[in-house]
């Protein structure tokens, strides 16, 4: 677009997971592109304010609307505020009933209609058949030395907690032509590291849009890893089911790909796994961890549960903790059950009381604890090769290990976007000190 005119401001806000981060790269880069917007920190002067929202648990909705009401207080006047992303998917024009001074609202997968809705007011965007698994979205010029790509759209999974299949409709795989493509123009822009993003990225290559035969998420490792660039490749969330022999043998041969794992569990209980409709067992579970960590000595593994899902027993939960005890997950990311519209589980009757998933989260988080700090602790003494691309005013660098764990070391910007061997000195909870190995 010509930039003879001044252009607009736009705010945006991104809650939720790391596909949502992306959706809101590839807003700013069509508003750009074909409206003139440049993004801005300060929502005071946004002449577009975006809230791109996440519906995966109950409280953030309620945030909504708080939110929403502040800025539509604080903003300039005559500016816009457009929802998207989950929640606008599920409650639709319900957002703009009860929030009348919102301009549109733009479902997730709705995200390459943004140029179109931002100039019609009352304007709801939210099929969520809309296919845009193969529209080329403008680029997000990054200047950081990762990159995140998303490789599907949409879920074909039915676990009975989730909303996501109800916001983010059927799994389509964009093709992986594009996606190469995408990660070719961020290597253009200094990327070294990609991230491949999807709500199961481990069953990629079953259901493209031009039906062409089918695919795997190993094939697809393959192929990004010929570029000769991209130092490092990282995904998320694979899910465990699909961690076949191959996939895993592939995690641990291909030196590319990071070494850390995420597993969402979710429950320990193979029956309270069958009630989400996981599709595996506690057995299957361990047998897969095991394998990856027998294959892949320094391999990071990192997790989601859920406590106090409808009909969890003391039994199922003891198995849970069974299971954190084997794994030893570097970190965990735990919830408290929260029923979702939609969903399966919302009509289960058999609730766990709060009093009780509360004590259940806590028995997750501190036994986590202790499990996090044994890890980072055995990692002083070692040697490890960190990619810096983060300079503290503080004189410090930081980078992330290849089974990322943060590490910081004094350095200057000459390390920016290179991978070097770091001796580990010291450690925290969550990240590693280091000085540099000459
Ligand atoms: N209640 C609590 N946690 C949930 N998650 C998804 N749906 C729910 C729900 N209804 C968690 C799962 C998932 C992560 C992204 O959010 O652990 O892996
Ligand atoms: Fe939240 Fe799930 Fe939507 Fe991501 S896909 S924003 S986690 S509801």
């Amino acid at each position: 677009m010509a930039n003879n005119e001044k252009s607009k401001k736009l705010f945006i806000q991104t809650l939720g997971c790391q596909m949502n981060s992306t959706d809101s790269m590839h807003m700013i880069a069509e508003l750009k592109e074909h409206k003139n917007y440049d993004v801005t920190e300060t929502m005071e002067e946004a002449d577009l304010i975006i809230i791109n929202t996440c519906s995966v648990r109950e409280k953030p909705v309620q945030k909504l609307f708080s939110e929403i009401g502040q800025f539509n207080v604080k903003k300039k006047p005559g500016a816009k505020i457009g929802v998207s992303g989950c929640t606008a998917s599920h409650l639709g024009q319900d957002i703009i009933k009860r929030a009348p001074y919102v301009d549109f609202v733009l479902g997730a997968r709705n995200i390459s209609k943004i140029s179109e809705v931002v100039d019609i007011k009352g304007s709801v965007e939210i099929d969520i058949k809309h296919d845009e698994s193969t529209y080329e979205f403008a680029e997000y010029k990054n200047t950081m030395y990762r990159t995140s790509v998303n490789i599907s759209v949409g879920c074909d999974k039915e676990c009975t907690y989730c909303i996501v299949p109800a916001t983010r409709g059927v799994e389509i795989s964009i093709p992986p032509e594009m996606i190469i493509k995408e990660i070719e123009k961020a290597v253009n822009n200094g990327a070294v590291e990609v991230t491949l993003l999807g709500q199961n990225v481990n069953s990629y290559g079953r259901r493209f849009t031009d039906k062409r035969p089918k695919s795997t998420f190993t094939q697809l490792l393959k192929d990004i890893s010929k570029i000769p660039e991209i130092k490092r490749i990282r995904f998320t969330s694979p899910h465990p089911l699909h961690m076949d022999d191959t996939f895993i043998e592939e995690f641990a041969a291909n030196d590319k790909i990071s070494k850390c794992i995420h597993m969402p569990l979710q429950s320990g209980s193979t029956s309270i796994l069958k009630a989400m409709k996981r599709g595996y067992s506690k057995k299957w579970f361990l047998n897969r961890a095991q394998k990856i960590k027998d294959l892949v000595p320094n391999v990071r593994i990192t997790t989601d549960i859920i406590a106090g899902f409808p009909g969890e027993t003391d039994e199922d939960f003891e198995d849970t903790m069974d299971v954190i005890r084997q794994v030893k997950f570097d970190q965990i990311f735990n919830f408290k059950y929260s029923p979702r519209p939609n969903t399966a589980a919302e009509k289960m009757t058999d609730l766990v009381e709060n009093k009780v998933a509360s004590k259940r989260l806590t028995e997750i988080i501190e036994l986590s604890k202790l499990q996090m700090d044994v890890h980072m602790r055995a990692k002083v003494g070692s040697v490890m090769e960190v990619l810096f691309e983060d300079l503290k005013p503080n004189g410090e660098i930081a980078g992330f290990t290849d089974n990322y764990c943060q590490v910081f070391v004094k350095g200057s910007d000459e390390l920016l976007g290179k991978i070097v061997k770091v001796k580990i000195i010291s450690n925290s909870r969550t990240s590693l000190k280091g000085e540099l190995l000459n």
